[in-house]
């Protein structure tokens, strides 16, 4: 049973159920799931731990690559099963329990959470539960469509829970490349110096005797939910072509740019779409999810090489792309996400990178995660770790939301996840303010006149230039830099 999927013999001993692998969990225990951006996440034994604590106080510290599919955080949460967790997730139930605090939530920059754990800054993992395509004669583990945080869980948890999930076809074996940086205070340099190279192992080794229980499953990834372009996103992703058309023309970039990485969602899903139509050739993407649009580019030949931790993807997509996978393998590569983000290989490559924003004010500080300055939306994913160390750091975001009640653009962001030192270029459906090389008083000007909505345009203008009256570096009216949240709050509406 199981020979090509379990090839350490000894090891198919360990294959039970879901239900009796759960009673290895106790309350209290940090617990590390794979998992990113609803890819390569565990299906049946979080199913089963939320089983036993609907029956028993069990309560774990839940740590993951990203976000979950199979709605596996509003299950475990309604089970009460959550105490803490960490690093980002994306669920509304989730995010209800986070935003009236029964659920303390750790929202950290996705390079970093392992880096926390192997130097003891976090709880060290009890258990790792990983989701794998195969377990190699030596015992490692081939990880399936993500690789996240999984290896150095696998690698640093005291016990090792696997899923072998049959639907994930053995020709993923290659797809991986699992590279674990020295540990301080030794470091070396991340050998890599270009997207498509490979500097590790296509899979995780850990000693075999950890493997606690390995239990069988048949269920697929679920599909992204991100919602097709519109109008709005398609002006964003023709304004980010024009300003690119133009780098290329002046001599700042060349016709294949500089490898681009695309944040989550349905606006940078349908920003980076937009590059199928653009002159640009020979792309490479060095991102941490994939989504449906670079396998579009990556099918057209517009990109010929994209590197990532996860492929999260609709379900026509995803099985065209399993189906095919040996196609794919030598243009595709899955990474620990703590490489995929790692701000030394960043820098070093020079990204382009995409990432969405909430809001963002006069003087370009970005606000990816509160809403109202309060309320956690999904928490800020890897947005840090490339936008800090990009070579052209891009922000995008709609003008507007909630149907014209909210400005994206305000006098002063609520929250601020990537500071206006971070931020390179803002884009909007109404236009593209380019901030490099200007003072705070000159990117209020051009956000102003390029990215903001009409009915929004005159107030901020009127606020900015009262400002100034006082005078400042970065003028402002701290009596109603919020009170544009505030009005909504109260009516409903900015205005
Ligand atoms: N105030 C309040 N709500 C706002 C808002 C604002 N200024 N701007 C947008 N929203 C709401 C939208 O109305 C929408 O609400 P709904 O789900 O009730 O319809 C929701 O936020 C999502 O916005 P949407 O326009 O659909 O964008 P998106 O799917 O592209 O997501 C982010 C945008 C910012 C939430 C998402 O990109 C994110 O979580 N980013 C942070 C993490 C990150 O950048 N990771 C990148 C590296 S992977």
């Amino acid at each position: 049973m199981y020979e090509d999927r379990i090839r350490l013999a000894r090891l198919r001993d360990k294959i039970m159920s879901a239900h009796d692998a759960a009673t290895l969990f106790k309350d209290g225990m940090t617990v590390g799931m794979s998992g990113f951006t609803r890819a390569g996440d565990c299906k049946a034994v979080p199913l089963a731990l939320a089983d036993r604590a609907r029956q028993e106080p069990l309560k774990i510290t839940l740590m993951t690559g990203a976000s979950l599919g199979n709605d596996t955080d509003k299950i475990l949460v309604e089970a009460n099963a959550i105490a803490r967790r960490l690093p980002f997730q994306v669920d509304a139930t989730l995010r209800g329990k986070i935003n009236n605090g029964d659920v303390m939530f750790l929202d950290q920059h996705l390079s970093e959470t392992v880096e926390q754990l192997r130097s003891g800054q976090l709880a060290p993992v009890d258990i790792a539960v990983i989701e794998a395509t195969a377990i190699t004669e030596t015992g490692a583990i081939v990880p399936t469509t993500s690789v996240g945080n999984s290896a150095s869980f696998a690698i640093l948890a005291k016990q090792v829970i696997i899923e072998i999930n049959l639907t994930m076809p053995l020709a993923m074996e290659g797809l991986h490349d699992i590279f674990i940086p020295t540990y301080r205070p030794h470091r070396q340099p991340i050998p890599l110096i270009s997207p498509e190279q490979r500097i590790g192992t296509p899979f995780i080794s850990i000693d075999p005797s950890k493997i606690a229980a390995i239990v069988i499953t048949e269920k697929a990834d679920s599909p992204s939910n991100v919602l097709p372009p519109d109008a709005e996103t398609n002006a964003i992703a023709g304004h980010l072509d024009e300003f690119l058309r133009h780098e290329v023309k002046v001599g700042r970039l060349s016709a294949s740019l500089q490898p681009l990485q695309s944040g989550i969602g349905t606006i940078a899903n349908a920003v980076l779409h937009g590059l199928i139509d653009s002159p640009f050739r020979d792309l490479k993407m060095y991102s941490e999810v994939l989504q449906d649009s670079a396998i579009e580019l990556l099918d057209s030949g517009r990109v010929s090489f994209a590197s990532a931790s996860s492929i999260t993807l609709s379900k026509p997509t995803y099985e065209r792309v399993l189906a095919h996978i040996n196609d794919y393998k030598s243009r595709l590569v899955l990474r620990p996400q703590e490489i995929s983000n790692h701000p030394e290989v960043i820098r070093r490559l020079g990204l382009i990178t995409i990432n969405t924003a909430l809001e963002c004010d006069i003087y370009g500080n970005i606000n990816s995660t509160h809403v109202s300055g309060t309320h956690m939306m999904n928490g800020i994913g890897g947005s840090g770790d490339f936008a800090r160390n990009a070579h052209l750091s891009v922000f995008v975001t709609k003008s507007i939301a909630k149907r014209g009640a909210i400005s994206s653009i305000v006098p002063m962001v609520t929250h601020v996840d990537h500071t206006e030192h971070d931020v390179d270029v803002i884009v909007t459906e109404h236009g593209l303010a380019d901030l490099r090389g200007l003072a705070p008083r000159e990117r209020a000007r051009v956000i102003i006149r390029n990215c903001v909505d009409p009915l929004y345009q005159g107030p901020l203008q009127d606020y900015f230039n009262e400002a100034c009256k006082r005078g400042g570096h970065t003028p402002h009216l701290l009596e109603q830099a919020f009170a544009w949240h505030t009005r909504y709050q109260e009516t409903g509406d900015m205005l």
